[in-house]
């Protein structure tokens, strides 16, 4: 680097990861590590775990209170080439290691409610189930981003029991109501449009923030209403 101005340097010192800077296809790079597929069937199983236990809890919930908490649940496995940017992005190598090490949301589930509380009574029943170890945990319910973003996020790490092993796998979850959910899938289609002029993207991001706002207050209009109806 002797002589050398910044100006000279700018694009070639080795820096933060760019998207630019993608690989064509960083799917067949993550792919072709070697395990890539167990591991990946690892996180599913971890997946199926987890949705049965919440199964289980919602199908007893409905024939004790007459009332199912859970609308729905879903579930994804990281795609390769998220894994390949997510990494990239964290400035940590690509290889197995690397992805059970330093990734928390290979394998993600998204659980639907129809009122706050409800987040809240599953949330309480999953820190109840002595075989799930929490990691971390962000109420973005009563700490909203401040984008507006509302959601009940757990990171946990559950045994699944394979053939000659028990393996002890993370999964994310990610629960908020219908309504939140339906702003944060707005929220996200709007934030992946790109070449918005930034009067246009501010004035769209005040709007979002306006309307999660209102979103958070019907939440609690419509809980109040199921209250009255006892
Ligand atoms: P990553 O965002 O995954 O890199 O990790 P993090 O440690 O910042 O986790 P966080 O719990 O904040 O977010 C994890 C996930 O929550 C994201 O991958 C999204 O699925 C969702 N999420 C977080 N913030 C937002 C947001 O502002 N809008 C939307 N639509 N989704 C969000
Ligand atoms: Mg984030």
């Amino acid at each position: 680097m002797n002589n050398v101005t910044i100006e000279e340097t700018q694009g070639r010192i080795p820096g933060p990861y760019m998207e630019k800077d993608m690989p064509a296809h960083p799917e067949d790079i993550v792919m072709s590590l070697s395990g890539f597929d167990v591991l990946m069937m690892r996180f599913e199983c971890a997946m199926l775990e987890m949705t049965t236990k919440l199964e289980i809890l919602n199908e007893e919930l409905k024939m004790v209170s007459d009332d199912s908490p859970i609308t729905s649940i879903r579930s994804r496995l990281k795609k390769p080439r998220s894994i390949y940017e997510k990494l990239m992005r964290q400035g940590n190598e690509i290889s197995l290691r690397s992805i059970e090490e330093n990734l928390n949301d290979v394998a993600g589930i998204r659980i639907i409610c129809a009122f706050v509380d409800d987040i809240y009574r599953i949330v309480d029943m999953i820190f109840q189930q002595d075989d799930i170890n929490v990691i971390e945990i962000k109420d973005y319910i009563s700490n909203p981003k401040p984008n507006g973003y509302r959601s009940y996020h757990i990171i946990v790490e559950i045994p699944v029991f394979f053939s000659n092993a028990k393996r002890c796998m993370r999964v994310e979850i990610q629960i908020r109501t219908v309504a939140m959910d339906f702003w944060a899938s707005q929220e996200q289609r709007i934030r992946y449009k790109k070449n918005l002029p930034p009067e246009k993207a501010d004035e769209i991001a005040e709007d979002l923030k306006s309307c999660a706002d209102t979103i958070a207050e019907m939440d609690m209009k419509m809980r109040a209403i199921r209250d009255k109806l006892g």
